[in-house]
C-alpha cells in the first residue's frame, strides 16, 4: 500500500487522512507550527500515520495532498513533489486569502496557480467542492444507488487515474471536468459546489456553470 502525504492537516487534511487510513494507506501530515502540534491527531489516526514536517511529507508521499488556505500556496515545497501526482483542494475566498488578481479576473484558476507553482508535478483539482464533514459521512461502496459523485480535473491522465481510483475506494463516483484550465466550473458559487451530487447531476452542473463575470 501506498503512502499519501499531506501538506496541511485541518478540516480537510485530517478527514482525507481518515479515509486514507481506514483504506489502508500509510498517511504523513504536516501543517505550518511543526509535527509536535499534530501530537493528537497523529494519535488517534494510529500507527499508519505519523507526523513531519511539509518538506518530509512531500518526500515521504507517494501521493501528495495540497490542503491549505490558498494564500499559502507558494510555501508549499517544490522539489520534493517533482514528478509526482498532487491533489489540491484549494479554494478562493478573497476574504480569506487576499486578492489575487488572476482568479479575480478569471484568466486562471486555482489549481493552475498551484501547477505552475509546482511545473514538474501532475496536479489534479479534487476533494474541493465537498464540505470536510461530509468526506466521512457520505462515502458508498461502489454501485450504490444514488452514490455522491466528486470532481477531478487535471492536465495529465494516469494522474487523473490514480485519484480517480483513490476517490472510488474512498466511497465516491468520480467527474472528469477535463483539464485543470476547466476547474473553476466546480469553484466557489458554481451549482456543484457543496451540495451532494451523483455524477449525472454533477455532469449537468458543471455545464450549467458560469463565469464570475457573467453573473
Ligand atoms: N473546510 C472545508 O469544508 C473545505 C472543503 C473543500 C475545500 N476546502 C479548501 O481546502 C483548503 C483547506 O481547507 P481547511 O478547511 O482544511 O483549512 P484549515 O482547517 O484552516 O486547515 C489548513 C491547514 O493548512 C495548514 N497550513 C497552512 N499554511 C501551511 C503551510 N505554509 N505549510 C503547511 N501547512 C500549512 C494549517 O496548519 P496550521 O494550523 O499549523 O497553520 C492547517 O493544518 C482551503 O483552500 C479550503 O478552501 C475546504
Amino acid at each position: 500500500m501506498a503512502t499519501i502525504g499531506f501538506i496541511g492537516s485541518g478540516h480537510i487534511g485530517s478527514q482525507l487522512a481518515r479515509l486514507a487510513v481506514a483504506n489502508g494507506y500509510d498517511v504523513v501530515m504536516s501543517n505550518s507550527r511543526g509535527p509536535e502540534t499534530l501530537a493528537a491527531l497523529v494519535k488517534e489516526l494510529g500507527p499508519k500515520a505519523r507526523a513531519a514536517t511539509a518538506v518530509e511529507a512531500a518526500q515521504a508521499g507517494d501521493m501528495v495532498v495540497v490542503t491549505v488556505p490558498l494564500k499559502n500556496y507558494r510555501a508549499v515545497p517544490v522539489l520534493p513533489l517533482a514528478g509526482k501526482v498532487v491533489m489540491d483542494t484549494n479554494n478562493y475566498y478573497p476574504q480569506r486569502d487576499g486578492h489575487i488578481g488572476e482568479l479575480d479576473d478569471e484568466s486562471t484558476t486555482t489549481a493552475e496557480l498551484l501547477q505552475a507553482h509546482l511545473p514538474k508535478s501532475k496536479v489534479v483539482k479534487a476533494f474541493n467542492h465537498i464540505y470536510a464533514a461530509d468526506l466521512t459521512a457520505h462515502g458508498q461502496p461502489a454501485q450504490s444507488r444514488d452514490r455522491r459523485a466528486l470532481v477531478i480535473a487535471g492536465n495529465d491522465e494516469g494522474a487523473k487515474a490514480a485519484v480517480a481510483r483513490l476517490i472510488d475506494q474512498f466511497g465516491f463516483d468520480v467527474v472528469d471536468a477535463g483539464p485543470l484550465a476547466e476547474g473553476w466550473r466546480i469553484q466557489r458559487d458554481t451549482p456543484g459546489y457543496g451540495p451532494r451530487r451523483t455524477a449525472a447531476e454533477l455532469r449537468r452542473d458543471l455545464a450549467a456553470a458560469k463565469r464570475y463575470a457573467e453573473k
